[in-house]
């Protein structure tokens, strides 16, 4: 039985695989409609989410399967004081397969050691975000034809920006890419990643103004501040507006640079950038659900059902 918990649990052969179901899927969706019928997905969510839970259940029922789950530990026995390990046993007994969300870095794992089915982690603190690096790649990969011979800006907060840390990490296996990262002094990717850049000897920059770099990128990969893994809510406030990203800037970027988010946004992206042809962000959450199908189908080991 296999989970995900990192974009590295699967290599980049298996991702490859993976991309070409969720290419299939998208352009023959009658094909794979009732690939999981009889199958129950959980989604277990301890912490806020719109995209990542709505898209697996999107995901699922698109397979022909069924859902269950929680959208808040408020709502879950978390909150009598049940442990993931305990709920996580529970829920295999009522589901095939798992995606689970937490504000506890490593709880998804705890999880999946005690789980007698798959689990993914859809995202854990501040941590990893395997799921959105996979809509991540296969939107680059749809959109640009290829995962390597790039230079990406990574802009805003790369401290505890979870999506940022899984997309570097998934990243480095490609070749020919140069990072920049953009963000304000205290918001700077951890040393973790730099390291792990330094020791394979892949070039990036670190910057703190975005005009001065978007010239040179093909891909810029914006986020929002996250506000809620801030201390102290006066250095949310100060930092939180520090990019926006407008057609002014754009005007700056080359004609074929593509516009990646994770979404939600807040302010660092206007409105008006919506438009350009170079905004890629709603069609990345389109992606979101088929690279989900493709997953819920390759860790249940299903073939699409005959009609
Ligand atoms: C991201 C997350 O939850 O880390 N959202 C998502 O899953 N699409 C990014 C964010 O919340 O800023």
């Amino acid at each position: 039985m296999r989970h995900l918990m990192s974009p590295l649990d699967f290599s980049t052969e298996e991702l490859d695989l993976l991309f070409g179901l969720a290419e299939d899927i998208r352009k023959n969706p009658a094909k794979y409609a009732h690939a999981c019928h009889g199958k129950i997905l959980a989604t277990c969510f301890y912490e806020p989410s719109t995209r990542t839970r709505l898209s697996f259940e999107s995901a699922m029922i698109r397979l022909g399967g069924q859902i269950i789950g929680f959208a808040d530990a408020a709502s879950s026995s978390a909150s009598k004081g049940e442990s993931v390990s305990d709920t996580i046993r529970i829920i295999s007994c009522y589901a095939d397969i798992c995606a689970m969300r937490h504000p506890k870095e490593g709880a998804p794992m705890v999880a999946a050691e005690k789980s007698l089915i798959p689990v993914i982690n859809a995202g854990d603190g501040g941590h990893q975000h395997p799921t959105q690096t996979l809509t991540d790649l296969l939107t680059i990969h749809s959109l640009k034809g290829r995962l390597g011979g790039f230079t990406i800006g990574l802009c805003g907060d790369l401290k505890f920006g979870r999506t940022v840390h899984s997309l570097i990490k998934a990243l480095v296996r490609y070749h020919d890419i140069k990072f920049v990262f953009i963000s304000p002094e205290e918001l700077r990717v951890p040393d973790y990643i730099t390291d792990l850049l330094k020791s394979r000897n892949i070039p990036y920059e670190e910057v703190i103004r975005l005009e001065r770099v978007m010239p040179q990128l093909d891909l810029l990969y914006m986020t929002r501040v996250q506000k809620e893994r801030f201390f102290n809510e006066e250095d949310y406030v100060r930092l939180k507006d520090f990019y926006i990203l407008n057609a002014d800037k754009m005007a700056l970027a080359k004609k074929d640079m593509l516009v990646l988010h994770p979404l939600p946004r807040v302010n660092e992206i206007s409105v008006e950038v919506d438009e350009d042809p170079r905004a890629a962000y709603f069609r990345q959450a389109q992606y979101g659900v088929y690279v989900r199908m493709a997953l819920i189908l390759t860790l249940l080991e299903l073939e699409p059902a005959c009609e």
